[in-house]
Order: structure tokens, then C-alpha cells, then sequence
């Protein structure tokens, strides 16, 4: 049988089930019912089928025939299952994923990827009559292994979720099992206190925003005037169908116009045009857009809802997620803002092919620093990564997997920390000096990115000298970004200059300076004290010496 995936066919028909695969202890039978009431369909529940079928519970099955026996008979129940008419609403085996067939077969419906950690899934099956859930250690390896499978089939991923935003999560599964979406569209749900939104990340995404709008009758579009020359048809041909005509507001393209008087001017525009409360505001750019337009949507009339179709490597994995919206004070960056969280994400990778190289490469900056947040795969896979400039014009795959582990480690994070309390501050690392960086520089001189870029090597020095972080970290971090042809020092503001900027930072407490340091990569530490003859060292020893030709 052919599938829609392999033949990058539009995924569309209502008898498309919806199958929700994941470990041990995902909750996913009680998902499983919750999606056959939201839908009115009937649901199977593949291991009590399958017991009913063995005649006996499959604790003793497996013991009595071993786990080769209970796979072919799992394989082949499963298959009937996915392969006929019947239920709609399928709840898998956590071992199910582990036929290639069963994997083939799965390409054809909507499969919803219950996340759990190992740890948490422990706790969950341990004690029970599962048969694999018997032994710490061998239970772990399982996970891990697993864990890709069900990453290569989900097409939508739903972290630990319960009560309200698992409902939302489980409804925006449904509407997109039901929308003409092409199956390099995925959705991941971003959790916060509110339930949550989802998340679009794929080639396509952009022209489906139609099918998936979450927003209201009419869409006002806030966007910089080069993102919306080349790309404002398609995001007014994406929207065709679920709005009215879309309002465009355009900025001048780059930092300096993310300021009050520019908020001001949109507010007002928006007020001239009509828009309402039920009205949507679409921030169509970079991340100065998403953090300008995303502070209109915050205040006007007190908060209208907003939609973040970010433009660039920064919106797509950093800026557009996590509800941080505000502008710049010509004192000190992002001074004044909101939280306000998007009512949906559409990231297009595809989008990214008209961006210029400096600001491809720039981006990169911010992928490093996600990935020394998270640590493990992502850390790994970066060290392998060509540069950007290559992956985008060559493998958009490639790109939208390296998006979406970005965005999913930022997720993560914010989950935990909605309004920048603690653990958010993580999010932060190498951005002190950055911030010091562009707000001494007018925010003229440096990309965002390449801002960051220098501030992670600074933070790397400080780590290693307060947190003992190993040197070959730096060394990496150094290599990364003279591979993407981005700055390793600065020139420009004398010391004094930058450590007056470093003493506005936001994140200061009682006069004294924190920073969001690095113990070894997916080990960060906030709130660490350091001693302003620290800060004065390694901002001399970060600065481009005048003989250097380059900067770096
Ligand atoms: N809110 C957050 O959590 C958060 C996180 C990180 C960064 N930020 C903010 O993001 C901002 C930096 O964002 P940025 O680097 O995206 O800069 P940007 O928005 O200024 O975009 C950079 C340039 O790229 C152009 N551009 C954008 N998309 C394009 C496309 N697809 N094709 C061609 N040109 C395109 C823009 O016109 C602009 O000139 C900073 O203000 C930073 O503070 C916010």
C-alpha cells in the first residue's frame, strides 16, 4: 500500500485513525478514551484486545512463550487493526513501534507521541505484572531505545501532560488528524499554565495555518517590510479560507525599531483599522517582530490573542515560544515587556531559504546555545553539523529536526518555569554579555546572534574559572562558530562601557551581578555570584586585540 507520507501526499481523510503510541506508563489507554469522546468514535485498546485474543493475561503469556511469540501475535493483531475499517481511536502496546511493519502501516494515520521520561515511567510500571518493567537497569536501556521509534513516527508529540492541557493537546491531535496537512507538518505541544498551545514545525507549515487557524475572523499581520515583500502573499494565501482579508502592518527591518514609539505607532494603527478583542494579531518576522508584535498583542485592549509565524533561524528556534514579549529602551535591552503566550506557532523551515547568510549564521548562535542547555543528542549532533548555510539549501529535513530540538529543549524549560522565576534564567546563557554587548553598541554593530556568540565564549570563560567546566567546551563552542563565520570577540565599548550595561541587566539582584554559568553541557547553573574583577578579565580577554584583521 502506498503512503501518503512516502508520496508527500496532503494528509486529509476522516478515516485516518488516530493512534496513540508511547512508553510504559504514558497514560495512553486513558488518552486513548478521552480522543473516542471528544470524537464520538469507538476506541480498541490493543493489549486488552490482545489479551482477550490470547485467552490469558499477557504477564503469563510472555512467561510461558517468551517475547519473540508475543510480538508475532501483537504484530498481527496490531496490523488488523491499522490495516481495516474499525475503531478509530487506537491505544498501542508500548512495544508495538518495534515492527518495522507496524511502523510502515502507522505512516498512514496520525500518531500522537505521548512523551515520558524514564525515571517517571519507572515509577509508574514498576511493582506491576509488566513483563519488562522487572528490572531498573534493563527497563532504561528499553526507554532509550524505543524512544527513536516513537520519535520517527509521531506526528504529534505531547509531553507529560494531565487534566486541562492534556484535553487541549488531545483536541488540537484531533483537528489535525482531520486537516489537510502535509505529513511533514508536525505538532508539538507547547504546555503552560493555561493549557498550552500547539506548535506547527515542518515544510508546509505556513500554508496550513488556513486549516489550523486557532485564531479569530479577522487576522492583522505585523511584519518587517523585507519579511513581508518576500513572503507576504504566502502568508495571506495560508490564511485563505479561515479569515477575512488580512491587515498588514509593516516596521522598518531591524532591532532599533523594537522601541516604545514603534509599539505606539502599531497600537494605534491597529485602533485605526477596527481590530477587536476577537480579532487575531499575526507577528510574521524575526524575533524583533515576534518580541514587538507579540508586546502589541500583550497590551491592546488589555491582550488580543497572537499567532508567532517566525522567519528566522533565532524566531524559529528560540524567540517565537515561551510567551517573552517587549521592546528596548535605549538604556538597557528588552526593559520593558509582558508575558503573553501565542495562541499557536506556525514554524516553516522552508521560510528560512530567503534569509541572508550573515543572519543564517547569526541564528546558529542561538542553536549552540540551546544545545549546551540541553546537553546529550542535540550537543552531539551539532558537532556534526555543517554549516547552516549548507543544511538550509540542502536538506530542509535535517534543518526542521535540528528546529525542533531547539524549540522542544526551550519548551522544556519554560514548562517548568512560565514566568521566569528560576530555571527559565537558564534560557539566558551567554545573553548577559550579549545584551551588555548590543545595548553599548546602540544596537547597531552586532546581530542578536552574533551578540550571543561572544557572550557564550565570555560565559564559557567565567564556568570554567567558577565552575571548573572543562576548557575543551570553550575550545568546541570556539570551533562551532568560526565554522558558521561568526564573531569570537568583540570590538567596540571600553570595559567600563560594558560592565555599566552588564550592571543594568535584569537578572541583577541587590546590586549584585548573576550569571547563568555552564557546569558541562546539559548541566546549567543560574544565579551565580561573580566578582566584578571576574567580569573585567574576561570581557579583556573576549575584546578583538586592534592588530586582528578579523574578528575572532
Ligand atoms: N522573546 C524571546 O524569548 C527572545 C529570544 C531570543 C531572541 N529574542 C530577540 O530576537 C531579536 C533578534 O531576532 P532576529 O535575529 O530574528 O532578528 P530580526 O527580526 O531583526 O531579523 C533579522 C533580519 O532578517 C530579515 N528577515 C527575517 N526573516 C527573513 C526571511 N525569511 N528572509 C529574508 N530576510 C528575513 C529581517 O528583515 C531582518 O533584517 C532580538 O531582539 C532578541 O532580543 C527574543
Amino acid at each position: 500500500m502506498a503512503s501518503l507520507k512516502d508520496t508527500g501526499g496532503v494528509h486529509a481523510s476522516s478515516n485516518r485513525k488516530i493512534v496513540l503510541v508511547g512508553f510504559m506508563g504514558a497514560g495512553k489507554s486513558t488518552a486513548a478514551s478521552r480522543v473516542s469522546e471528544l470524537t464520538g468514535t469507538e476506541v480498541a485498546d490493543a493489549d486488552a484486545l490482545l489479551e482477550a485474543e490470547l485467552g490469558e493475561p499477557i504477564a503469563s503469556f510472555f512467561e510461558r512463550h517468551g517475547e519473540q511469540a508475543f510480538r508475532m501475535r501483537e504484530e498481527a493483531l496490531v496490523v488488523r487493526l491499522l490495516d481495516r475499517p474499525g475503531p478509530r481511536v487506537i491505544a498501542l502496546g508500548g512495544g508495538a513501534v518495534e515492527s518495522e511493519r507496524v511502523r510502515n502501516l502507522l505512516r498512514e494515520h496520525l500518531c500522537v507521541y505521548l512523551e515520558i521520561d524514564a525515571e517517571r515511567a519507572w515509577g509508574r510500571s514498576a511493582g506491576s505484572d509488566r513483563p519488562l518493567a522487572r528490572e531498573r537497569e534493563s527497563f532504561r536501556r528499553l526507554h532509550s531505545r524505543r524512544v527513536p521509534l516513537y520519535e520517527e513516527v509521531a506526528d504529534a508529540v505531547l509531553p507529560a501532560l494531565e487534566g486541562r492541557g492534556l484535553d487541549h493537546a488531545l483536541a488540537a491531535s484531533v483537528a489535525l488528524a482531520n486537516a489537510h496537512v502535509p505529513p511533514s507538518v508536525r505538532m508539538v505541544w507547547a504546555p503552560t499554565s493555561d493549557g498550552g498551545y500547539p506548535v506547527y514545525v515542518g515544510e508546509g507549515a505556513l500554508g496550513a495555518m488556513g486549516t489550523l487557524w486557532p485564531g479569530g475572523p479577522r487576522a492583522f499581520a505585523v511584519s518587517d517590510e523585507r519579511v513581508w515583500g518576500m513572503h507576504g502573499q504566502a502568508l495571506e494565501d495560508g490564511l485563505a479560507g479561515a479569515v477575512g482579508a488580512v491587515e498588514a502592518i509593516t516596521v522598518t527591518p531591524g532591532e532599533q525599531q523594537k522601541n516604545v514609539g514603534e509599539a505606539e505607532r502599531i497600537l494605534r494603527e491597529l485602533a485605526r483599522a477596527g481590530m477587536e478583542r476577537s480579532d487575531t494579531l499575526v507577528a510574521f518576522g524575526g524575533g524583533v517582530i515576534g518580541d514587538l508584535a507579540g508586546f502589541c498583542a500583550a497590551v491592546y485592549q488589555r491582550g488580543v490573542s497572537c499567532v508567532q509565524v517566525p522567519t528566522t533561524v533565532v524566531g524559529q528556534v528560540d524567540s517565537a515560544y515561551g510567551g517573552k514579549t517587549g521592546v528596548d529602551l535605549p538604556e538597557a535591552k528588552n526593559y520593558v515587556g509582558a508575558f503573553h503566550q501565542p495562541a499557536a506557532v506556525f514554524t516553516d523551515p522552508s521560510l528560512l531559504t530567503t534569509l541572508p547568510h550573515a543572519e543564517l549564521r547569526a541564528g546558529f548562535a542561538e542553536v549552540v546555545k540551546t544545545a549546551l542547555i540541553a546537553g546529550g543528542v542535540l550537543w552531539e549532533r551539532l558537532q556534526r553539523l555543517p554549516p547552516l548555510t549548507e543544511v538550509v539549501a540542502t536538506d530542509v529535513e535535517r534543518l526542521r529536526a535540528i528546529i525542533e530540538s531547539c524549540l522542544r529543549t526551550k519548551l522544556a524549560v519554560v514548562a517548568v518555569d512560565e514566568l521566569d522565576q528560576g530555571l527559565r534564567a537558564a534560557l539566558n546563557l551567554g545573553h548577559t554579555f550579549a545584551h551588555a554587548l548590543e545595548a553599548a553598541t546602540g544596537y547597531a554593530a552586532y546581530r542578536h546572534g552574533e551578540a550571543v556568540g561572544v557572550g557564550l565564549l565570555a560565559a564559557l570563560e567565567v564556568s570554567e574559572r567558577e565552575l571548573g567546566l572543562d576548557p575543551s567546551v570553550r575550545e568546541q563552542v570556539t570551533e562551532l562558530l568560526a565554522r558558521h563565520g561568526l564573531p569570537r570577540r568583540f570590538k567596540g565599548p571600553s570595559t567600563e562601557e560594558l560592565l555599566s550595561a552588564l550592571g543594568r541587566d535584569k537578572k541583577r539582584r541587590q546590586g549584585r551581578q548573576n550569571l547563568v554559568l555552564l557546569r558541562a553541557p546539559g548541566d546549567v547553573v543560574t544565579e551565580c555570584e561573580v566578582s566584578v574583577s571576574v567580569l573585567r578579565e574576561v570581557i579583556e580577554g573576549c575584546r578583538e586585540s586592534p592588530a586582528a584583521a578579523m574578528p575572532g
